[in-house]
């Protein structure tokens, strides 16, 4: 499959990996709507391209979600691909446990993707087409330190990714799910860790842009921190616990 999108709906495109995949895509002639909360930032992005529209709104309001797809709809047309990007990152060691950000953390990264799967689901079965990319992160493998706020919901977010894959190929949509390692965005901006082998926005949307047009499921980069964790994955429970426990900082 070689997918030809001529409209396309990011989440959290006003900075970072959503910013970089509107530009591509529009620079690819696809019709772009582009949404997150930051009005400025956004229509400073739609002056970049004339093919780029901005539709602001917060995704953890249903109801503003509902509305803001339709100004989507309304703006480029029928949505061939949605990239359910937009997230929060908190680091949170368990031991400095927040429940307020823990809980803002799911309604953003996974309430987020939620709102906007109800009217994305009915309109692309009765299209009888559509692909649809959710936004997780290679730390939804396994538990990870400071990641008791964030980890959870991007491991959420790769079970409905499975989930929705399953039942909605059936109807002709496409499901993928993009799990990036650290990219250089203002998510990242605030780590005092070491984050091996990041990469730029600009080549994170490169590789999610050309696995989602073969209609790859899963679209993980870089391979080499793919692979650790995904061998942390594999690993019996207890050694995994062992070597996790060594990431402490
Ligand atoms: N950077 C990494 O290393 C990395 C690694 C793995 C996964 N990811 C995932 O990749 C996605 C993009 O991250 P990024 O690195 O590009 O981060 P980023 O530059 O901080 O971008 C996050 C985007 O989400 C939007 N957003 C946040 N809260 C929102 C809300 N309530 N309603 C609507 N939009 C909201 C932000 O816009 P506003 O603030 O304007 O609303 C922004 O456009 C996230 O899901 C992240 O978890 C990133």
């Amino acid at each position: 499959m070689v997918a030809h999108w001529r409209s396309a709906w990011i989440t959290g495109a006003s900075t970072g990996i959503g910013r970089e995949l509107a530009l591509q895509l529009a620079a690819r002639g696809v019709k772009v709507a582009a949404s997150a909360r930051s009005v400025d930032k956004l229509a400073d992005l739609a002056r970049a391209d004339s093919r780029i529209v901005a539709v602001p709104f917060d995704v953890t309001s249903l109801d503003d979600v509902a509305a803001g797809y339709r100004r989507v709809v309304d703006a480029i047309g029928p949505v061939d691909l949605a990239v359910l990007n937009a997230g929060v990152w908190h680091p949170m060691k368990s031991s400095a446990y927040d429940a307020r950000l823990a809980t803002r953390s799911i309604e953003v990264n996974y309430l987020g993707i939620v709102n906007a799967l109800e009217p994305l689901i009915p309109a692309m079965i009765s299209a009888g087409r559509g692909q649809i990319a959710l936004v997780a992160s290679v730390a939804g493998y396994r538990g990870l330190p400071q990641s008791a706020a964030y980890a959870p919901t991007k491991a959420a977010v790769i079970n409905l990714a499975e989930t929705l894959r399953l039942e909605l190929s059936r109807h002709g949509i496409v499901v993928s799910l993009v799990n990036p390692g650290f990219v250089e965005t203002p998510m990242t901006a605030v780590n005092d860790f070491p984050m091996p082998f990041i990469i730029k926005p600009d080549d994170a949307a490169a590789r999610m842009i050309r696995g989602l047009e073969k209609g790859k499921f899963e679209i993980a980069f870089p391979w080499q921190l793919v692979a650790m964790l995904k061998l942390l994955r594999i690993l019996p429970t207890g050694l995994y616990l062992r070597i996790a426990g060594r990431l402490e900082p």
